[in-house]
């Protein structure tokens, strides 16, 4: 009996819905139909975590029930049917109370922005309730049976962008029944007298129904293989229709939906599908089995078999799928649906290499016919179509030939951009093979070889047939190797197009090289050390196996209570539990659109017109609105800035690729994304002459934007006269930086309302409301009083929601205008990469000159600043990159720098914009000059920090008084708490030892430029005594509230009988308004958070100066006088108990110098190029803390950011400058597994500023600066590497110069060491000269 509907639960809730689109996701049902908004979007794709949810399945015939996670973004609606689905904020509320996670969540800090934060709770609340499943004593209450070593993988492939992670590993540890109490960061959650923490709460329902056969309008759910077939003969077929297991693979790319489907067969009700038969010859494993599952059972085999050798295949596959995508992914997605992506077209599957190397064989049905083959056939196969169903995958029991002296080997390989979070492999590979020892030579002789070979850029994996048959029956020696590693080189030839053609190959010879060189006697030991590290393969010494540790430490600062203490974050609860709203979790309104841009893929180019494919999705589309809608006397005006405008659409021109064109208007948000994918833009480039896209192009053509001298940075001294005293001089050397992307948890979303009187109310995220104000007053043609943007909190922001947000905003206040109904925008992930831009790339040329006492005495700099098409905030960066350059004495400093204004999308301010291509641009020169006098960087760097003389000369406005000027004893105690030189020598002796890892360490000093801005602050009291508080900085994670909250305190507390017992309770933080609290301005520069501080000071203390009287007068009646009384007696007495003020910073204090020191320890494998951060140390100087716990966790944030920067995140952009690297899959920010191992931070009280807001110091910004400190130690260990095989691949003359450009990613580190140094290697031992000679 077909049921048209889906039954589930959600948080305890019954749901029937019927008559859903069957392509409708669990998350989009779940933010729009429900009232439950915790579950986010972060890139819809499976890439970040944001959307996870625990779904609990229930088995009839079993009687169990499991419960995992899965990415919501990509599960459909249809396939939870008769499921539990938990959210957020299922395990705890502000009704029912918050559950432990939660609480721990915000008892670490472990939320800042708080966008991640719902999808954290889900991953570690789901892998305590599974942990708590296994075997084992009952931990104590409060523990989970989770252990330490397990606490960083229960949240693995989840992405933050603020925290860091630390907090959150050290949350989710706190759990863990072997944690030392003591090893856990700064937090408020452990008392350490509490013996009883609060008890897990893991009980939830499930609906225990009888699956029932139910086919929901447009969903089929075949239950045998001829109603399959039923199904694909008959006319249904004809319609749009797409046959799915997990569905993940509409987060692949090149598998990603491209239209919308009407109907569904979900084929994972077909026993054959299912079934696991256990056979003494292998395992037959059913293609709808999850890969988590899959991994189980093959574990659980491992337990069973008896033959040690027997196991090994089966451990080692399941160890490499438990590095395939993420455990949300894993849990939905089936092996089978993994394999048939590889069949089908080009996808860098592991399952398919691994499968292939272990001699899987596959089971299909073809129509009437049952096939059985080897994956080999299966892979060759042309690609299939749907009248194939992919059965079954059988995996042999590998045993050794019953000859006690033949072993078994088998080993699994992946290089790829993160050991453990979610990115695909570079190449992958699988060996098996027996080993037996040729009596006569007394070498081992392998045979029965298989090994395979994929995703280097190959269609699918393949078996190296011809190394194979080499390799089979020879005496493994060094000249054996060598010629199979040549023959490899010939089979492993990745397709044209493919990025990293060289790498990939490199990396699968030192696979190669990994598994065959220890079996090779005359290959000596160090390399056979080479195999410690040199994969991912978890039974081995890994470093990057090491459970992450932390040290935390603050010098707390009792003086203006509660200011300085480490309360934690301002309604942080609400975060952890997902009732936080953010703008897309507003209601959307009665009528409400949805928009996506829809933008330009070329530069330069008119737009003839503008069309959309016939599909389904754009039947979808209800209207698109262009330039031309922009009403009589507006403009055509997407963002601003004082140094100009910028449009909010090319037309007629579309100037950049990625400019916004129009906006495709429909009735969801997922309609609306969808149908923007069919537009087909039709271009002329005809008259217009090439695009500049490139700023050595932008010089050729003088295309500058102007910087006003009074921003232009003041050069110190006379070059010319310091060259001349130098002994020594490095001439025109080049560094090149990239631009990074902001990758914001939240994507710049809006939402706009038409109101009354041609008036608009635009809810943005933004961390300028105020100019978006003018903005769309001036596109719409009203004024800017008919504009009310309101921003509550903003899901992470970086500056990439300053002037960028405005065009979102702009857009939708332009279609609401016009079509007079309610418009929401959330771009989707990757329009927004595409679009929004990021960081300046800069290109450096430097000339320095040195005495060879390593004191520096001239620097000369050339940079050339790419800032895109529009001027943004662009003519700001070469101040702040010349004063994070000017952190050193170069005794005569001189530049000449170029804005370079080209075709591309704009660049604007970033996390310490500028500043951070500055330090790395300072430390590359003193790196360099230490590497020709061939010293220690850090007596480099010593012998040429600023005395108090020289520092005031550097940064006439900013230096301070000497006594402030502490970097030096920063330094100085991070060098000796640190153990710095001990390390250091150890590391020499590590190099020594180990020929195919190196290390390298780096101390970075940095000096910040920060400045006060003024701001406005409004405090009101209300009748029942309560407090509300209005300030013009925006909440972007940072803790401003949290900041504001505890300043509302520490000053009305003067007022409050009790000390400050209730009081931060009573205050409250609304959200910016810019009709009511006017000159919000911009935050930014890190010192927003002070500038509110010292506005809500301010407006504090005119209401004491009000309050006081009655306050003396009260007292003399009684000496208690509580606030209530005190505030019921102002309000008969008509005090106005609302106090505004505008906190304007004094012309000599508003500028000021951060310092702080940083130290790294990097560790690379030379055979695959992978980094792994061993070690960070930071030490920062944070004035009087207004918040420790918040300042840690923004300078431990914005130091895993910039490493980011620095290593990780690729910005790339095709020929036309369209960025191409616009997805989680291309685009790899920092995730837990690559953060340092051990991270010390510590934050100095330097005491008492009169200047600054109670003597605090901004925190967001400056601590990305000492993130090159990462990048200057991989140098150090590239150099040892260089040196260890003499290798002068890059430009300069000797192995130890070379260029490193920023990101410096694996792949980048293997090339600078040197494609080709196994094959060096092999040629350089002598047992190969001597094969050679004869
Ligand atoms: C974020 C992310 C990261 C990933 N990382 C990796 C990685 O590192 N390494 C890796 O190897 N893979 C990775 N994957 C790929 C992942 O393993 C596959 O998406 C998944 O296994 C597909 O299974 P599914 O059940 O979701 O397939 P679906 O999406 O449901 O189906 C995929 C396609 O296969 C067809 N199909 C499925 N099963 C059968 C069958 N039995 N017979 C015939 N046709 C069938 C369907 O028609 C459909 O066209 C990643 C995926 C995501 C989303
Ligand atoms: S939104 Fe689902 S994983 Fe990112
Ligand atoms: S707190 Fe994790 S993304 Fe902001």
């Amino acid at each position: 009996m077909p049921v048209e509907r889906v039954v589930f639960a959600l948080n305890g809730r019954r749901y029937e819905v019927a008559g859903a689109d069957p392509s409708t996701r669990l998350l989009e049902f779940i933010r729009t139909q429900t009232p439950f908004k915790g579950t986010k979007l972060g890139c819809g794709e499976g890439g970040c975590g944001a959307c996870v949810v625990l779904i609990a399945k229930y088995n009839p015939k079993t009687e169990e029930v499991t419960e995992f996670t899965a990415s919501s973004c990509l599960t459909l609606l249809y396939s939870i049917h008769f499921c539990s689905i938990i959210t957020t904020e299922g395990l705890g509320n502000t009704r029912d109370g918050f559950h432990a996670v939660q609480k721990r969540m915000s008892g670490f800090h472990a939320s800042q922005c708080g966008f991640c934060t719902p999808g954290m709770c889900m991953s570690i609340f789901t892998s305590l309730v599974n942990a708590d499943k296994s075997k084992g004593p009952k931990p104590p209450k409060g523990f989970s049976k989770l252990k330490v070593s397990e606490a960083e993988k229960a949240f693995s492939g989840n992405l933050c962008r603020c925290t860091g992670y630390r907090p959150i590993v050290d949350a989710c540890k706190s759990f863990a029944s072997d944690v030392d109490l003591e090893d856990l960061g700064l937090n408020i959650f452990w008392k350490r007298s509490d013996k009883n923490p609060d008890e897990i709460k893991s009980s939830h329902g499930h609906l225990n129904v009888d699956c029932i056969a139910a086919s929901r309008e447009g969903w089929y759910h075949p239950r045998s293989i001829k109603e399959y077939y039923d199904l694909i003969n008959s006319s249904l077929w004809n319609d749009s229709i797409k046959v799915v297991v997990g569905n993940t693979s509409t987060g692949v790319p090149g598998y990603k939906d491209q239209d919308l489907y009407k109907n569904y067969i979900d084929i994972g009700g077909i026993p054959e599908l299912s079934n696991i038969v256990k056979r003494e010859s292998g395992i037959q494993i059913g293609a709808a089995t999850t890969i988590s599952r899959t991994i189980e059972i093959l574990k659980q085999e491992c337990e069973s078999i008896s033959s040690p050798n027997g196991s090994v295949v089966f451990m080692k596959l399941a160890d490499h799928m438990s590095k395939v995508a993420t455990p949300f992914v894993r849990n939905t997605a089936s092996i089978g649906g993994n394999i048939i992506l590889a069949q089908r077209r080009t996808f860098p599957s592991d399952i398919a290499t691994i499968l292939l190397g272990a001699g899987a064989t596959v089971c299909l049905q073809v129509v009437a016919e049952f096939v059985q083959i080897t994956l080999e056939e299966f892979l060759e196969q042309p690609p299939l179509d749907p009248t194939t169903l992919l059965l079954s995958i059988f995996i042999p029991h590998w045993v050794s030939d019953n000859q006690p002296e033949t072993s078994l080997l088998f080993e699994t390989y992946r290089a790829a951009a993160r050991p453990l979070g979610n990115a695909v492999s570079y190449v992958n590979c699988a060996f098996l093979g027996h080993s037996s020892v040729d009596q006569q030579s007394d070498t081992l002789v392998l045979s029965k070889l298989r090994l395979a070979f994929g995703a280097y850029g190959t269609e699918h994996a393949i078996r190296a047939k011809k190394v194979e048959k080499f390799l089979t029956g020879k005496s493994l020696t060094a000249s054996v190797v060598l010629t199979a590693i040549q023959l490899l080189r010939e089979t492993i030839v990745p397709m044209d197009g493919i990025s990293h053609r060289e790498y990939r190959v490199s990396a699968a010879i030192g696979f190669l090289f990994s598994f065959l060189s220890p079996l090779a006697k005359d290959i000596p030991e160090p390399g056979k050390a080479l195999t410690s590290g040199s994969a991912d393969s978890a039974d081995r010494d890994d470093v990057r196996n090491l459970p992450v540790s932390s040290r935390r430490e603050t010098i707390p600062n009792d003086d203006y209570k509660p200011v300085g203490e480490p309360l934690k974050k301002y309604a942080v609860e609400l975060q952890t539990s997902g009732e936080a709203v953010y703008v897309d979790d507003i209601p959307a309104p009665k009528n409400c659109l949805f928009g996506e841009f829809i933008y330009s893929t070329q530069a330069l180019a008119f737009v003839k017109s503008i069309k959309f494919k016939s599909s389904l999705a754009s039947e979808k589309i209800i209207d698109v609105v262009s330039a031309k809608d922009i009403p009589s006397g507006g403009e055509n005006i997407g963002s601003t800035f004082t140094y100009g405008d910028e449009p909010l659409f090319g037309d007629p021109i579309a100037e950049y690729a990625g400019q916004a064109l129009g906006v495709v208007i429909a009735e969801t948000q997922r309609y609306a994304d969808m149908a923007a994918k069919q537009v087909i833009i039709e271009y002329d480039t005809e008259d217009l002459g090439p695009p500049i896209l490139t700023v050595e192009e932008a010089v050729e053509k003088s295309s500058y934007f102007e910087v006003p001298p009074d921003l232009y940075p003041k050069e110190v001294g006379d070059v010319s006269k310091g060259m001349s005293e130098a002994d020594d001089r490095i001439p025109s050397t080049e560094v090149k930086l990239a631009s990074e992307y902001y990758f914001y948890m939240e994507t710049q979303t809006a939402l706009a309302i038409p109101d009354e009187d041609n008036t608009m109310v635009v809810y943005s995220s933004s961390q300028y409301p105020e100019l978006a104000q003018s903005v769309i007053a001036r596109c719409l043609g009203i004024p800017f009083s008919n504009v009310r943007v309101i921003t509550r909190r903003v899901g992470g922001g970086f500056g990439g929601k300053a002037f960028r947000s405005f065009q979102v905003a702009t857009a939708a206040a332009l279609c609401a205008y016009k079509l007079r109904r309610p418009v929401r925008m959330f771009l989707n992930r990757n329009t927004d990469m595409v679009m929004i831009g990021g960081r300046h790339p800069v290109k450096a040329n430097y000339s320095v000159g040195f005495k060879s006492n390593g004191e520096i005495t001239a620097l000369h700099l050339e940079l050339l600043i790419n800032a895109g098409i529009s001027p943004d905030a662009s003519p700001l960066i070469p101040g702040t990159i010349i004063s994070s350059v000017k952190k050193y004495n170069w005794g005569a400093l001189s530049f000449d720098i170029k804005v370079c204004k080209t075709n591309n999308t704009s660049k604007s301010v970033m996390r310490a914009p500028g500043d951070t291509q500055g330090s790395l641009i300072a430390d590359a020169v003193i790196e360099h000059v230490a590497s020709v006098l061939s010293v220690d960087a850090n007596s480099i760097r010593e012998r040429n920090f600023h005395t108090y003389d020289s520092l005031q000369l550097y940064y006439p406005d900013s230096a301070g008084e000497a006594s402030t000027y502490s970097l030096h004893s920063i330094f100085n105690r991070l060098i000796s708490t640190s153990s710095y030189v001990d390390r250091a020598e150890s590391i020499k002796q590590f190099n020594i030892s180990n020929k195919w890892r190196k290390r390298g360490i780096s101390c970075v000093p940095g000096i910040f430029r920060a400045e006060q801005r003024a701001a406005p602050g409004r405090v009101s009291v209300l009748n029942d005594g309560s407090i509300v508080v209005e300030v013009g900085g925006i909440e972007l994670g940072q803790g401003l509230w949290t900041k504001v909250q505890q300043m509302t305190a520490f000053a009305l507390g003067k007022l409050w009988p009790d000390g400050i017992e209730g009081l931060l309770e009573r205050v409250r933080i609304l959200q910016a308004d810019t009709l009511n609290l006017i000159q919000g301005g911009l935050t930014a520069g890190s010192t927003t958070s002070e500038s509110s501080c010292a506005a809500t000071l301010q407006a504090c203390n005119m209401l004491i100066d009000r309050l006081k009287p009655v306050s003396d007068k009260l007292q003399q009646q009684s000496k208690n006088v509580s606030w209530d009384t005190l505030i019921a007696q102002a309000i008969k007495e008509n005090i106005n108990l609302s106090a505004s003020a505008y906190s304007v910073p004094g012309q000599d204090s508003s500028k000021y110098l951060n310092y702080g020191a940083g130290i790294s320890e990097v560790e690379i494998d030379l055979l695959t190029g992978a980094i792994t951060l061993l070690r960070g140390d930071l030490v920062y100087d944070c004035g009087k803390s207004l918040n420790p716990a918040v300042d840690l966790g923004q300078i431990e944030g914005s130091f895993i950011q910039g490493i980011g920067f620095f290593i990780y995140e690729e910005y790339i952009t095709n020929s036309d400058g369209l960025m191409i690297s616009n997805s989680t899959w291309d685009y790899k920010i920092p995730s837990v597994d690559i953060i340092p191992k051990k991270f010390n931070a510590e934050i100095l009280n330097t005491g008492y500023h009169k200047n600054r807001v109670l003597s605090s110091k901004a925190s967001g910004e400056p601590a990305v600066v000492l993130a090159s400190s990462v990048h200057c130690a991989l140098r150090e260990a590239i150099r040892a590497a260089r040196k260890e095989f003499a290798n002068s691949n890059g430009s300069g003359s000797s192995p130890l110069e070379f260029q490193m450009d920023v990101p410096a990613p694996m792949t980048l580190v293997k090339e600078l060491c040197g494609f080709d140094i196994v094959e060096k290697y092999l040629r350089s031992l002598s047992t190969y000269e001597r094969s050679a000679e004869e």
